[in-house]
């Protein structure tokens, strides 16, 4: 069955279609967990031009590029040299991936990028909230951002819950949230946050 345009659910799994169905993991993939968990608007879409912040080694953006398919086009930014590697070698064979060796706190590195439908950030850093706020340069009016938030690593020690009002308060001045989501079992103290341009 088709949940969502290019995501499909057979039994308990979730799958999106390359060559071929591809299962997508919800304990290694935070929109996969969101979706299970009853995600109401989910913000992928065939065609969109898509920046992805925080790449890693592509396990989720492979599953973004199935779903936006040949016309759609995803700028995978990843701080890591290592890692990125590995991204380029899973995406080699997708023409609508772009990966990018660079620190997501400094946008103007690629502003060459132009305007995208979708920012989706997930990125365990202390500043991944100004991360967001600062790559909103490259957002269409009315574009959507999603941002994976994880609690621990904007503060180790503060109460979950406080970090989590307060990550929600500085977004709210830039966006408007569209859904917020535990991500509970599959993440601890993760939120999915959708939200689109003020
Ligand atoms: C939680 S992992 C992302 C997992 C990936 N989104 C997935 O679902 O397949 C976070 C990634 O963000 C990267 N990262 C951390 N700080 C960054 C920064 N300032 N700019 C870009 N990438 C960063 C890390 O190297 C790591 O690969």
């Amino acid at each position: 069955m088709e949940i969502f345009k290019g995501v499909h659910k057979k039994g308990n799994g979730l799958y999106t279609k390359g060559k071929n169905l591809e299962e997508w993991n919800p304990y290694k993939s935070k929109p996969a967990a969101a979706i299970l968990l009853g995600l109401q608007n989910f913000p992928v879409k065939k065609g969109q031009k898509i920046l992805y912040l925080g790449a890693a080694h592509g396990t989720t953006l492979s599953h973004f590029s199935n779903i936006v398919g040949d016309k759609g086009l995803i700028y995978g930014v990843e701080i890591s040299a290592k890692i990125i590697s590995n991204l380029v070698e899973k995406v080699k064979k997708k023409s609508n991936v772009v990966p990018l060796l660079e620190d997501a706190r400094f946008p103007e590195k690629y502003g060459w990028i132009g305007n995208v439908d979708l920012i989706y950030e997930d990125i365990a850093q202390r500043d991944q909230v100004q991360i967001l706020k600062r790559n909103k340069i490259f957002l269409k009016e009315r574009g959507i951002i999603v941002i994976t938030l994880k609690a621990k690593a904007i503060d180790s020690l503060k109460e979950v819950k406080e970090i989590y009002r307060e990550a929600i308060k500085e977004l709210s001045k830039d966006f408007e949230i569209l859904e917020v989501l535990d991500l509970e079992p599959y993440e601890h103290d993760h939120l999915f946050i959708v939200g689109n341009m003020k």
